[in-house]
């Protein structure tokens, strides 16, 4: 059986699971369509429910829908508009057609016509905002329940979601490979954004997520996105977030680099054996937040050893320092989406782990179990936001802060497979080798 065969045979098992277990027989999972900016018939760059993505890689192919009955062949009505403003779709022969039903629709009032009453008993999974698909009459818009109980066991991939994040993984380290040229060659943040997008031939839509593409102080910035058209004076250092999508599936890759060696150079060295210390950490049974918290102990242990914060990595985390220069999350989920879903999830029915309060931006609760795939990604940087309030505190060297503030910072992003007994499979750090000759 293909790894395609095998996937489709596990999403349809786990929405079997799922609709019995809230009490439904069919769901009609709708693409989405693309919006429109308000007083403006322009449309914003189209994102397909990841919910239909799971299913097929098309993603680019709005107003289609695919309607599932319990234990049945999927249908998919796959919409082809007959118009002369768009150019038609293209679905090249494929496995995945094998699959499916295939209805071919230019018209949603074809999928309703097809479907006749059972549209009613149908669960609704998807974007309703706009006619004719805000008054169809389902049995339930995005029920919470269904919804939770996928989501729960989506953080679980098949080897098919695996090969398609390896890909994407590729890709985005060749644009990585190009950015880091262009910022060792002088090049304006705009500029080593183009070169980026340029090395895999992406339009900047295709992208999952802006990209994070900053010069010196902007390294501190965490989603900078603006992209200063001059090139600074002097390049010191550089920090790029930044991904890629294969087959509907996300990259999330961070590094940073030094321009010369000295002070800045050693301090991402630093970053980059506390990140791989902490990824020999990962194996099932491990809880996530345990492992968000080792990495904070190390991060703390660096800003002592930088000459940072004064005391030892226990006393500089429990008095939160760590917090100030490491305020976000260890990772996330990553998959269908950049941010994949389901990462506070105690069970499939929805009941939720507590959140902490002093890592309020820790997306990701649950302990690790084989096949999950998550991002490990530490950061340490200067955000004087986050300093003021230890502004009185004497453990903070500020001279020593002074020095690495014009660096900005530093982040480090692998992707990682969970295998059994702590054998990892990274994403990210192989492409790099296989690709960084
Ligand atoms: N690039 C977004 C993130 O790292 O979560
Ligand atoms: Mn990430
Ligand atoms: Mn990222």
């Amino acid at each position: 059986m293909s790894s395609y065969a095998a996937h489709i045979a596990t999403v349809q098992a786990r929405f079997d699971a799922a609709l019995a277990a809230t009490n439904f027989d069919s769901v009609l999972i709708y693409a989405g369509q693309p919006r429109v900016a308000f007083l403006d018939d322009n449309p914003a760059p189209f994102k397909v429910n990841p919910l239909f993505k799971y299913w097929l890689p098309v993603t680019e192919s709005p107003k289609s829908a695919i309607f599932y009955e319990r234990g049945q062949k999927p249908v998919l009505f796959l919409f082809q508009a007959r118009d002369f403003w768009h150019a038609p779709v293209k679905i090249e022969p494929a496995e995945w057609q094998n699959h499916f039903e295939l209805v071919v629709i230019d018209d949603l009032a074809q999928l309703t016509s097809k479907l006749g009453s059972k549209i009613y008993d149908a669960a609704f999974i998807g974007e309703d905002f706009a006619e004719p698909v805000a008054s169809w009459q389902v049995q339930a818009h995005n029920p919470q329940a269904l919804l939770d109980h996928l989501h729960f066991h989506r953080a679980i991939k098949t080897d098919w979601e695996v090969e398609n994040l390896r890909l994407a993984n590729e890709l985005a380290t060749r644009a990585h490979l190009a950015a880091r040229d262009a910022f060792l060659a002088g090049k304006s943040e705009l500029e080593i954004h183009h070169a980026y997008l340029a090395e895999i031939n992406f339009r900047e839509s295709q992208l999952p997520y802006n990209s994070i593409v900053g010069l010196n102080e902007h390294g501190a910035i965490l989603h900078y996105d603006v992209y200063e058209t001059k090139a600074p004076a002097e390049s010191r250092s550089f920090l790029i977030d930044a991904g890629a999508t294969y087959n509907g599936y996300c990259a999330d890759i961070t590094r940073t680099y030094a321009r010369e060696d000295g002070f800045f150079a050693d301090l991402v060295a630093a970053m980059d054996t506390a990140q791989q210390d902490l990824l020999t950490e990962i194996k099932p049974g491990v809880d996530y937040y345990q492992l968000h918290v080792s990495q904070h102990l190390k991060v703390a242990q660096i800003l002592s050893d930088f000459g940072f914060v004064k005391g030892s990595a226990q006393s500089i985390y429990e008095q939160g320092f760590t917090s100030a220069f490491f305020p976000h999350g260890l990772g996330h989920f990553i998959g269908l989406q950049v941010h994949d879903v389901g990462g506070f999830l105690r069970n499939d029915r929805g009941d939720t782990f507590d959140r902490d309060p002093r890592h309020p931006f820790l997306r990701l609760l649950r302990p690790v179990e084989e096949g999950q795939v998550f991002t490990i990604e530490p950061g340490l940087y200067v955000v004087d936001q986050l300093l003021e309030a230890h502004a009185d505190a004497k453990e903070l060297n500020w001279d020593r802060i002074a020095e690495l503030r014009p660096y900005g910072g530093v982040r480090i992003e692998d992707s990682i497979v969970v295998g059994a007994e702590g054998n990892n499979e990274n994403l990210t750090r192989d492409a790099f080798a296989k690709l960084d000759a």
